[in-house]
Parts: structure tokens; C-alpha cells; sequence
């Protein structure tokens, strides 16, 4: 398999504090893999040093074989990296369907030329997610689980190579944890690979072709999902310690 991401030895720091501790890891074309570890383990910077709202203190991110540690995160999203935010933050006063309609105008390979065309693009994200119905209403109106459901539409409007999702499953009942991972096997159909962060346990091991586990910001453990998830030490760093 060949890698489209490649994160070689990244470290963040803040202050005093090491979010992220010299991690490595490839992200090959068309996976799904699954990033696990507990509160503050460093799994959301992790997202922000690939996406390019936050630059690492050291080490290098490959995108394609290019590197991309020094781009801008607009740059980044022009070249395929699309990502979710765990604290989701749509435009206020926008309707859902223009929320989505600026990730289609900031995408990939510069995104779509008119805001036409943008509403179209969008409008069937909307329609791919199962938010078709809301598509006139302000974002700021939406429910908990239909806000997740916009952070992914509109990532994906952006026509990423590269998924990032961070939490999208959170706080969501287990039929609405099902049709989002439904959502996102069907992302990975189109060719597009993906970094799923999730708590759920089960939700991440039957969509994971592998795990990755981070604690105190250190990779732990990187493997199948089986192998991972029956691992002493993951045992002990995350799954002893659930989150209430
Ligand atoms: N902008 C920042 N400034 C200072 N410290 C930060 C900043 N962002 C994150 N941190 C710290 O870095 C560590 C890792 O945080 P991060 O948000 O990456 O964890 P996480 O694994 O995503 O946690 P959660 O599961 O709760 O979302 C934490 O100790 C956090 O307090
Ligand atoms: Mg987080």
C-alpha cells in the first residue's frame, strides 16, 4: 500500500507542555485509520499539525510525497487535506447550505470558481450526509447531531484526498453513531482516505483497518485493530481509564 500522508517524528510543544511527543505515521490511500487515546492525549493537535492551523515545533508531514509542514492551512486544503472540528464552528448567520458552500469555494485544486456552482456542490453533500431537509435552515439552529453531520458536508465540499475527522460520533446516540459511520464507509468508496478520532470503542474498531493509540502524546501502539485493542499497554493507558 503507498502512504498519501507520511508523519515522521512531529512534535508540538505549548509552553511547558508536550501535546505531541515525536510521533510517526503513514495514512496509505483509500484507509481508514482510527486514532484513540485518552483526554488530552494530543489526538485533536494532531489533526491541527496536519491541517496547518497549528505549525509542529519539529519533525515533518508529507502530503503526496511533498512536504507540507511550512504551507498555510488554506494551502493545504487546496492541495486535498480536508479536516472536522471537534469544537464546531459554523458561520452564525449562514443557512446550512451556504455553511457548506464555503468549503466547495476553498477546496481542493482552488475549489469552485462561482457561489452557483458552490450551492450545487453543496446541496448534494448536504443530500450525501442526510441533511438535505435542513439545507434552508441557520446553522446556528441545528441540534447537536446535526451539526456533526455539517462539519462532515462541509469538509467534504472541499473535495479532500484526505479526511480528517475528529470526533464526529460524539454525543451522538447508537443509531445516529451507525448512520455516520455509514457516512463515512461510503466517504472511503469515493477514494478518499481517512483519520477517524473517536472514543466509541466499537464504532472505531468495526470502521478502523488499523488503530493508532496516542497517550501523553506519544504514539503507544499502531496496528490492526485487534491486536491494538487486546495490547497491555493500550489496556492500561486508555481502556482502564474510559472517560465517564
Ligand atoms: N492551543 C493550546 N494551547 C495550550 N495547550 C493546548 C492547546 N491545545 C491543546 N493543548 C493541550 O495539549 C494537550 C493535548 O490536547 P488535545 O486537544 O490535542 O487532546 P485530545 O487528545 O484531542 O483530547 P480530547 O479527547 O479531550 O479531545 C492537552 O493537555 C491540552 O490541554
Ligand atoms: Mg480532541
Amino acid at each position: 500500500m503507498s502512504a498519501i500522508l507520511d508523519v515522521s517524528h512531529v512534535t508540538r510543544r505549548f509552553a511547558g507542555l508536550v501535546a505531541v511527543n515525536d510521533v510517526s505515521f503513514t495514512l496509505n490511500r483509500g484507509e481508514i485509520l482510527g486514532v484513540i487515546g485518552p483526554n488530552g492525549a494530543g489526538k485533536t493537535t494532531l489533526v491541527s499539525l496536519i491541517s496547518g492551523t497549528l505549525p509542529p515545533s519539529s519533525g515533518e508531514i508529507s502530503f503526496e510525497g511533498h512536504p507540507i509542514s511550512t504551507l498555510p492551512a488554506y494551502r493545504r486544503a487546496r492541495l486535498g487535506i480536508g479536516r472536522t472540528f471537534q469544537i464546531m464552528r459554523p458561520f452564525p448567520g449562514l443557512s446550512v447550505l451556504d455553511n457548506v458552500a464555503v468549503g466547495a469555494l476553498f477546496g481542493q485544486g482552488g475549489g469552485e470558481a462561482d457561489l452557483k456552482r458552490a450551492r450545487e456542490r453543496a446541496r448534494d453533500q448536504l443530500e450525501f450526509v442526510g441533511l438535505a431537509r435542513h439545507a434552508d435552515q441557520r446553522a446556528d439552529e441545528l441540534g447537536g447531531p446535526s451539526r456533526k453531520r455539517l462539519e462532515l458536508a462541509k469538509a467534504l465540499a472541499m473535495q479532500p484526498k484526505v479526511l480528517l475527522c475528529d470526533e464526529v460520533m460524539a454525543g451522538l446516540n447508537l443509531v445516529e453513531i451507525d448512520e455516520v459511520i455509514e457516512v463515512i464507509r461510503r466517504v472511503r468508496e469515493q477514494g478518499i482516505s481517512i483519520l477517524v478520532i473517536e472514543h466509541v470503542i466499537k464504532a472505531i474498531k468495526s470502521l478502523s483497518d488499523r488503530l493508532l493509540v496516542i497517550h501523553h502524546g506519544e504514539k503507544i501502539a499502531d496496528d490492526a485493530p485487534d491486536a491494538v485493542l487486546s495490547d497491555s499497554r493500550v489496556i492500561e493507558a486508555y481502556l482502564g481509564r474510559r472517560r465517564a
